[in-house]
C-alpha cells in the first residue's frame, strides 16, 4: 500500500515524476475528469484549514469523485473512545482514500499502518509534504528549474515547513539556508538537518542553518516565510514568540539582501505585520496565491497515482 506521509519516503525520480503528472493535470485537466469516478476520499481534521480542505475537496470532484470532510471534534476517536487503528479498518470499508490532518506525526503514521487504502498527510506538527510537493511546482513555474536554486527560509523553523523544505530541497538538488533563532524549541529537528545533509551531499547542495537573517538571505532565489503562531502554537506564547522571532520578520529591508529577481513564498496563512510586512506579501515579488492554486493540482497528482498504485 502506497501512502503520502513525508517526502523523505520519496526519490528525486519519484517527486520529478508527481511534479510531472501535476503539470500534466493541471494543463488539460479535461483528460483526468472521470479518474476518480465515484471514488471517496474521506478527510479527517483535527486542525483548522482553508487551502487543504478546499482544494481536495474541489480536486475529487473536478476527477469525478466525491469527499466527505470528517471532523475529529466529533468523532470517537477525537473523544478518545475509539482507537486510530480501527478508525483505519472502518474507514478502509467504505472510502478509496485518507487524507489526514493531525496533530501527532505518529498518528498519522499508525493511521497508514493499520489502512488498507492510501492515507495522505494534509499535516502534522512534524511535516507538511502536500505543501512542499506544490511549492515545488510553483517554483519550477516561475523560476523554470529547481536543481541549483537557493531557498532561504526564516522564522520559526521547528514547524511542520520547515522539515518538509528540508527533505524536499535537499532530494531535489535545491540549495537550503534556515534562518531561525539559537533557540532549540525555534530550530529545526536536528535529525531532519542531518538527514537533508547526507541527502544532498553527494549532488554538491548545500544546507545550512544559521541564526543571522541577513546571512541566510543574501543572493538567495526563494524567500520563504511561515507562521508564527502555527496551529499546534498554544495563543498565550504569542508575545514571547513575537519578541524572539521579529528579528527574522521578511520585510523589505530583508528583501534587499536576496537576488534581485528573488520571489517570496508562505504557504498561508499569512499575518502581516508578524512573519512577514504586507508591502512584501501583496508585493510584486510574492507568488503566494500560485501556491495555493498548485495544492490543487499537486494534490490531484497525488491521489491520481496513490489510487493507481492500490
Ligand atoms: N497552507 C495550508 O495548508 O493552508 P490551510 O491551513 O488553510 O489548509
Ligand atoms: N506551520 C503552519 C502551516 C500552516 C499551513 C501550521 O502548522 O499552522
Amino acid at each position: 500500500m502506497s501512502h503520502f506521509i513525508t517526502l523523505k519516503d520519496y526519490s528525486k525520480a519519484q517527486i520529478k515524476a508527481f511534479l510531472e503528472l501535476a503539470v500534466e493535470i493541471k494543463k488539460d485537466p479535461k483528460n483526468y475528469k472521470d479518474v476518480m469516478h465515484r471514488k471517496m476520499l474521506v478527510m479527517i481534521f483535527e486542525k483548522p484549514s482553508l487551502r487543504t480542505r478546499v482544494s481536495f475537496e474541489t480536486g475529487m470532484c473536478q476527477m469525478g469523485g466525491d469527499a466527505i470532510f470528517y471532523d475529529m471534534a466529533t468523532s470517537p476517536l477525537g473523544a478518545g473512545k475509539e482507537t486510530i487503528e480501527d478508525t483505519a479498518k472502518v474507514l478502509s470499508r467504505y472510502a478509496d482514500l485518507i487524507m489526514a490532518r493531525l496533530f501527532e506525526h505518529d498518528k498519522m503514521v499508525q493511521l497508514a499502518r493499520h489502512a488498507d487504502i492510501p492515507v495522505i498527510n494534509g499535516l502534522t506538527d512534524f511535516n507538511h509534504p502536500c505543501q512542499i510537493l506544490s511549492d515545488l511546482l510553483t517554483i519550477q513555474e516561475h523560476k523554470g528549474t529547481i536543481a541549483g536554486l537557493t531557498l532561504a527560509y526564516l522564522g520559526d523553523a521547528r514547524n511542520n515547513v520547515t522539515h518538509s523544505l528540508l527533505y524536499g530541497c535537499s532530494q531535489m538538488g535545491m540549495n537550503i539556508r534556515v534562518g531561525c533563532p539559537q533557540i532549540e524549541e525555534f530550530c529545526p529537528f536536528s535529525d531532519v538537518v542531518r538527514d537533508a545533509v547526507e541527502t544532498a551531499r553527494p549532488g554538491g547542495t548545500l544546507v545550512n542553518v544559521t541564526h543571522d537573517p541577513i546571512e541566510a538571505a543574501t543572493g538567495a532565489d526563494i524567500i520563504y516565510t511561515d507562521s508564527w503562531m502555527s496551529y499546534h502554537v498554544p495563543p498565550e506564547e504569542k508575545d514571547e514568540r513575537l519578541n524572539v522571532l521579529m528579528p527574522y520578520q521578511v520585510n523589505a529591508n530583508l528583501m534587499q539582501h536576496a537576488a534581485a529577481d528573488a520571489i517570496f513564498m508562505n504557504c498561508l496563512p499569512a499575518m502581516r505585520g508578524f512573519e512577514q510586512t504586507a508591502d512584501v506579501v501583496d508585493g510584486p515579488q510574492s507568488i503566494v496565491f500560485d501556491q495555493a492554486e498548485n495544492r490543487l493540482h499537486a494534490q490531484k497528482a497525488i491521489m491520481v497515482h496513490l489510487t493507481e498504485q492500490s
